[in-house]
């Protein structure tokens, strides 16, 4: 017998959870390149622009201190939670407990990828968003659940319809994941959806996860995304994750948080703790004194703004072409119609990658509810975006 095939099999997870959507993004993409395609990837949201200075200035500063380079506490340093508390109540007018309240994360998906082992039994029941972010429901699986997609339809604002759920599901439903500014679709929720959630939680007797790394990234100024911890109710039944990620261009550095309920955010604290060690201490410093730094707000209208504009140039380029998009009210990204002819996201994305050399994201790829659909990224330059543009033309006259 070969020696290999004595082996045992690699985890029923791992075998059963589809590859990582981006992973297989980035795989195309470097496969095209290595054909010699000239590549121009609007693939995935992964800011362009650099950490501001003031960030990295501060960083460099933190990184020579001895004291930093041990391990950090496992909840985060008491700085970074008092920092924390403070932005959630001067952005949300949310009052928490730091020492209860809040956690230090290694980036948002760390703590998507924990918090169903922390909430979840194998046999409990997940709601998931359809379109959404893959980790919501490959996390929840990881850990044996069950798990039934909730559509987000284009003509329900790509919010779930609460009415539709039947009350079996509402009652058997251990909890649902949230997202707003929402990666892929771009659409915002209103504070009423988000009261009627918290009431339906309550009610019902369930948790909300609401991933809101995108809570800076928005295009009306007067009308800012929530956080749905302003919601009355909401701190017994509701945890949020936040980021640095995409606020300040800072993917790589991997560093955000949890807030909310404080029975979640014990128990989250209670797998990393078993699982990982939390984040440098110099990042969280770093990311503390940024808070309140004097160019923070400034950085982050000026980011805000290059995103709009992006925004529109990417609009007037998809309406010569005579695509359909949907408008977003946040994130940085644009969810666009396929064009006529087409009815799979995947096989246009791939005719579309190897025949223009363009990289986008296929709606399929987010969900069943997502086919029909393909997502563009605004985190490109814009000679890049018009380069795009006249490349989607030649394509689709051809
Ligand atoms: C909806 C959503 N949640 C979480 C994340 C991960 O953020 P972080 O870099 O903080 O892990 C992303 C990144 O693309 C995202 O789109």
């Amino acid at each position: 017998m070969e020696r290999e095939e004595r082996l045992p099999e690699v985890s029923r997870r791992v075998r059963e959870v589809p590859p990582y959507l981006f992973a297989e993004i980035d795989r195309a993409r470097d496969e095209a390149i290595a054909r010699g395609i000239d590549v121009i990837s609007l693939g995935i949201g992964d800011p362009d622009q650099p950490t501001p200075a003031f960030v990295i200035e501060a960083m460099a500063e933190e990184i020579a201190k001895a004291e930093n380079h041990t391990y950090s506490p496992y909840w985060g340093t008491d700085r970074f939670r008092q920092a924390v508390a403070g932005y959630m109540k001067g952005r949300f007018g949310v009052e928490l407990d730091p020492g209860k309240e809040v956690i230090a994360l290694i980036g948002a998906k760390e703590g998507l990828g924990h918090l169903p082992l922390a909430l979840l039994d194998p046999g409990d029941l997940a709601l998931i968003p359809d379109p959404a972010y893959p980790v919501y429901e490959n996390a929840s699986r990881y850990a044996g659940a069950a798990t039934i997609s909730v559509p987000l339809l284009e003509e329900n604002g790509f919010l779930p319809d609460l009415s539709a759920l039947p009350e079996s599901v509402l009652r058997t439903a251990k909890v649902i994941f949230l997202n707003y500014p929402n990666n892929p679709t771009g659409a915002l929720a209103p504070l009423s959806f988000l009261e009627e959630l918290v009431e339906l939680a309550h009610r019902f007797g369930f948790y909300i996860v609401s991933d809101n790394p995108y809570a800076e990234i928005y295009f009306d100024e007067e009308h800012p995304p929530h956080s749905i911890l302003e919601v009355e109710g909401a701190r017994e039944v509701a945890i949020e994750l936040h980021s640095f990620s995409k606020t300040f261009n800072m993917t790589g550095w991997r560093i955000g948080w949890a807030c909310g309920a404080e029975r979640l955010v014990a128990a989250l604290g209670s797998i990393k703790s078993n699982m990982d060690s939390g984040p440098f201490k110099a990042i969280q410093h770093a990311v503390v004194r940024a808070l309140s730094h004097p160019q923070c707000g400034d950085f982050i209208r000026s980011q805000r703004e290059l995103m709009r504009k992006r925004l529109s140039l990417l609009k007037e380029g998809l309406s010569r072409l005579g695509l359909r998009w949907c408008e977003p009210g946040g994130a940085f990204y644009l969810w666009v119609h396929l064009p006529e002819g087409y009815q799979s996201s995947i096989k246009f994305c791939s005719e579309v990658l190897n025949r223009a050399g363009l990289v986008f994201g296929p709606g399929r790829g987010y969900g069943v509810y997502g086919e029909g659909y393909f997502r563009i990224c605004l985190t490109t330059p814009e000679e890049k975006i018009a380069q795009a543009m006249e490349r989607l033309a030649g394509f689709l006259a051809s």
